[in-house]
C-alpha cells in the first residue's frame, strides 16, 4: 500500500491591528450592506510597523517547531507576493528566527495567490523521495491595493504554516489534481509598484472560469465525484467568492441541492471574514476554520481550489484523518483576532502611505506578536525577537 502524505500540523497567525469594514464604508459614502453582505466581509487585518510578511511568518510557524522541533525539516518554502527582494527569499530571514538547522534548502515560490499550493504540491514530491523529511510551507502575504480602488475592502494579511510529511496526523493529500493556465490581466502588480493593479470583475469572471476547468481536469485524472467531497474549500479573496464558486461549481457538476452546497461553505468563511484577503494563504485559512468550526469524521474527503491571479489554479483533495482534532489548536488564530487593536479610517489612512517609504528606516515597536521587523539599516533588513 502507498504510505500516506499530507499535512500534519496547521497553524497560522495575522497582525496586531485592524479596520471595520462599517469604518471604511461610513468614510467612502457607501452603504456597509455592500461590505458586510455584498462581498461578505467585516473586517480586515492592518499590519504594525514592525510587522511584515516574514514576522507574520515566523509568528505562524513557531508553535509548529514548538511542538514537533525542527530536526527533521530540511525544506521550507516560502509562498508570497508581497515579496521583500528581487532576489533573496524572504524564508531565509524566517529560516533565521526559527533556528531552522543549516542544512535546510530555502526558498520563495510566486504566482498570485496559487503559489502556496505549488509548495505544498513540492512538498508531497519531496516527502515521497524521501520519507523521513518533513517539509516546512508557510504562505505570508500583505494585500494592499490602491486608496480608494475598488479592492481597498478586500485587503488583509496573514500567515499560515503546515507541516508536509509522511504518515500524516491531520489530512492525507490524495494524488489527482485538476489544472488551469490563462495569460490574464486580472490582478497583477509590476515591478515598480507596492499596490495591485486590478480588473476586478474580470478577475471574477476568470476566477469562476478556472473553478470549472481545474474541476473537469481532476475529474478526468481519476478525482473524485462532486457528491464524494463532503465540503470544498476555496481560495476567499472575499468569502462572497467562495459562494459565488460553489454556486457555479455546484451547477455544473450537478448537485442535488446548490443552496446546500453553498451554506455548506459557512464554517470555511470564518476566519477570512475577519482576516481579509491573505493571497497565498486564503485557502488554507478557510481549510483551517472548516477543521476548527465543523464536526467532521476522519475518512471525509474536502476539496480544496486554489486561484492565482494571472492566472493559475488547481483542483485537488484530502482525506481527514482518525484524530485530526487532537492535532489542531483550536482557538488560536481567533484569540489573536480578538487581540488586535481597532484603528479608525484616518489612523488606517496614514499607515497605508506610511506603508510606501523607502530607503533606510527604524520601525516604531508597536506589533504584538513574539518577532519584529526592526527596520532597515544600509539597505539590509533588519530582524529581531519581540
Ligand atoms: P465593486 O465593483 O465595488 O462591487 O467591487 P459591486 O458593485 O460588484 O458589489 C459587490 C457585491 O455587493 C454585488 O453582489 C452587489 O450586488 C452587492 P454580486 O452581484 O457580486 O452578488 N451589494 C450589496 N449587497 C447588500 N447590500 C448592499 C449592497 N450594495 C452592493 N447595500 C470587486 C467588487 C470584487 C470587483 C472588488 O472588491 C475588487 O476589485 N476586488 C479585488 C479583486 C478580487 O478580489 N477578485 C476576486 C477574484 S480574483 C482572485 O481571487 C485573486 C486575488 O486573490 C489575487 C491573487 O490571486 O493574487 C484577488
Amino acid at each position: 500500500m502507498t504510505r500516506a502524505i499530507g499535512i500534519t500540523d496547521i497553524s497560522a497567525a495575522t497582525t496586531s491591528l485592524f479596520l471595520p469594514l462599517t469604518a471604511l464604508a461610513e468614510a467612502q459614502g457607501t452603504s456597509a450592506g455592500k461590505y458586510l453582505r455584498g462581498i461578505g466581509q467585516h473586517e480586515m487585518s492592518v499590519p504594525c510597523e514592525d510587522e511584515d510578511i516574514v514576522t507574520l511568518a515566523a509568528r505562524a510557524a513557531a508553535p509548529i517547531i514548538e511542538r514537533h522541533g525542527a530536526g527533521d525539516i530540511r525544506t521550507l518554502l516560502f509562498a508570497t507576493e508581497t515579496g521583500i527582494d528581487q532576489s533573496k527569499a524572504a524564508g531565509i530571514y524566517v529560516h533565521e528566527l526559527l533556528g531552522l538547522s543549516e542544512n535546510t534548502r530555502v526558498l520563495e515560490l510566486k504566482e498570485a495567490c496559487y503559489s502556496a499550493t505549488a509548495a505544498l504540491q513540492f512538498a508531497l514530491g519531496i516527502v515521497a523521495r524521501n520519507p523521513g523529511e518533513k517539509v516546512l510551507v508557510i504562505a505570508s502575504d500583505i494585500a494592499r491595493y490602491e486608496l480608494d480602488s475598488s479592492g481597498e475592502a478586500t485587503q488583509g494579511a496573514g500567515a499560515l504554516a503546515m507541516l508536509v510529511c509522511a504518515d500524516p496526523a491531520i489530512m492525507a493529500i490524495e494524488p489527482a489534481s485538476g489544472l488551469f493556465t490563462e495569460n490574464v490581466h486580472d490582478f497583477w502588480r509590476p515591478n515598480d509598484r507596492t499596490t495591485a493593479l486590478v480588473d476586478g470583475r474580470f478577475s471574477v469572471t476568470v476566477y469562476l472560469r478556472a473553478v470549472i476547468s481545474a474541476y473537469d481536469d481532476y475529474v478526468s485524472r481519476g478525482g473524485a465525484k462532486f457528491a464524494d467531497l463532503s465540503r470544498v474549500c476555496f481560495h476567499q479573496p472575499f468569502t462572497k467568492m467562495a459562494a459565488k464558486a460553489m454556486q457555479t461549481l455546484a451547477k455544473h457538476a450537478g448537485a442535488e441541492s446548490v443552496a446546500n452546497a453553498v451554506s455548506s461553505l459557512e464554517e470555511t468563511m470564518i476566519l477570512n471574514r475577519r482576516l481579509g484577503n491573505t493571497y497565498t494563504a486564503s485557502v488554507y485559512m478557510g481549510l483551517l476554520s472548516l477543521l476548527e468550526h465543523a464536526e467532521l469524521e476522519a475518512g471525509e474527503r474536502i476539496g480544496i481550489f486554489s486561484y492565482g491571479s494571472g492566472a493559475v489554479a488547481e483542483f485537488f483533495a484530502g482525506t481527514l484523518i482518525e484524530g485530526y482534532r487532537n492535532h489542531l489548536r483550536p482557538g488560536a488564530l481567533t484569540a489573536q483576532l480578538d487581540a488586535r487593536r481597532e484603528i479608525d479610517y484616518a489612523e488606517y489612512r496614514e499607515r497605508h502611505t506610511r506603508a510606501d517609504r523607502t530607503g533606510d528606516f527604524e520601525t516604531r515597536v508597536e506589533g504584538r506578536g513574539p518577532f519584529r521587523f526592526a527596520g532597515v539599516r544600509d539597505s539590509i533588513r533588519a530582524y529581531e525577537k519581540a
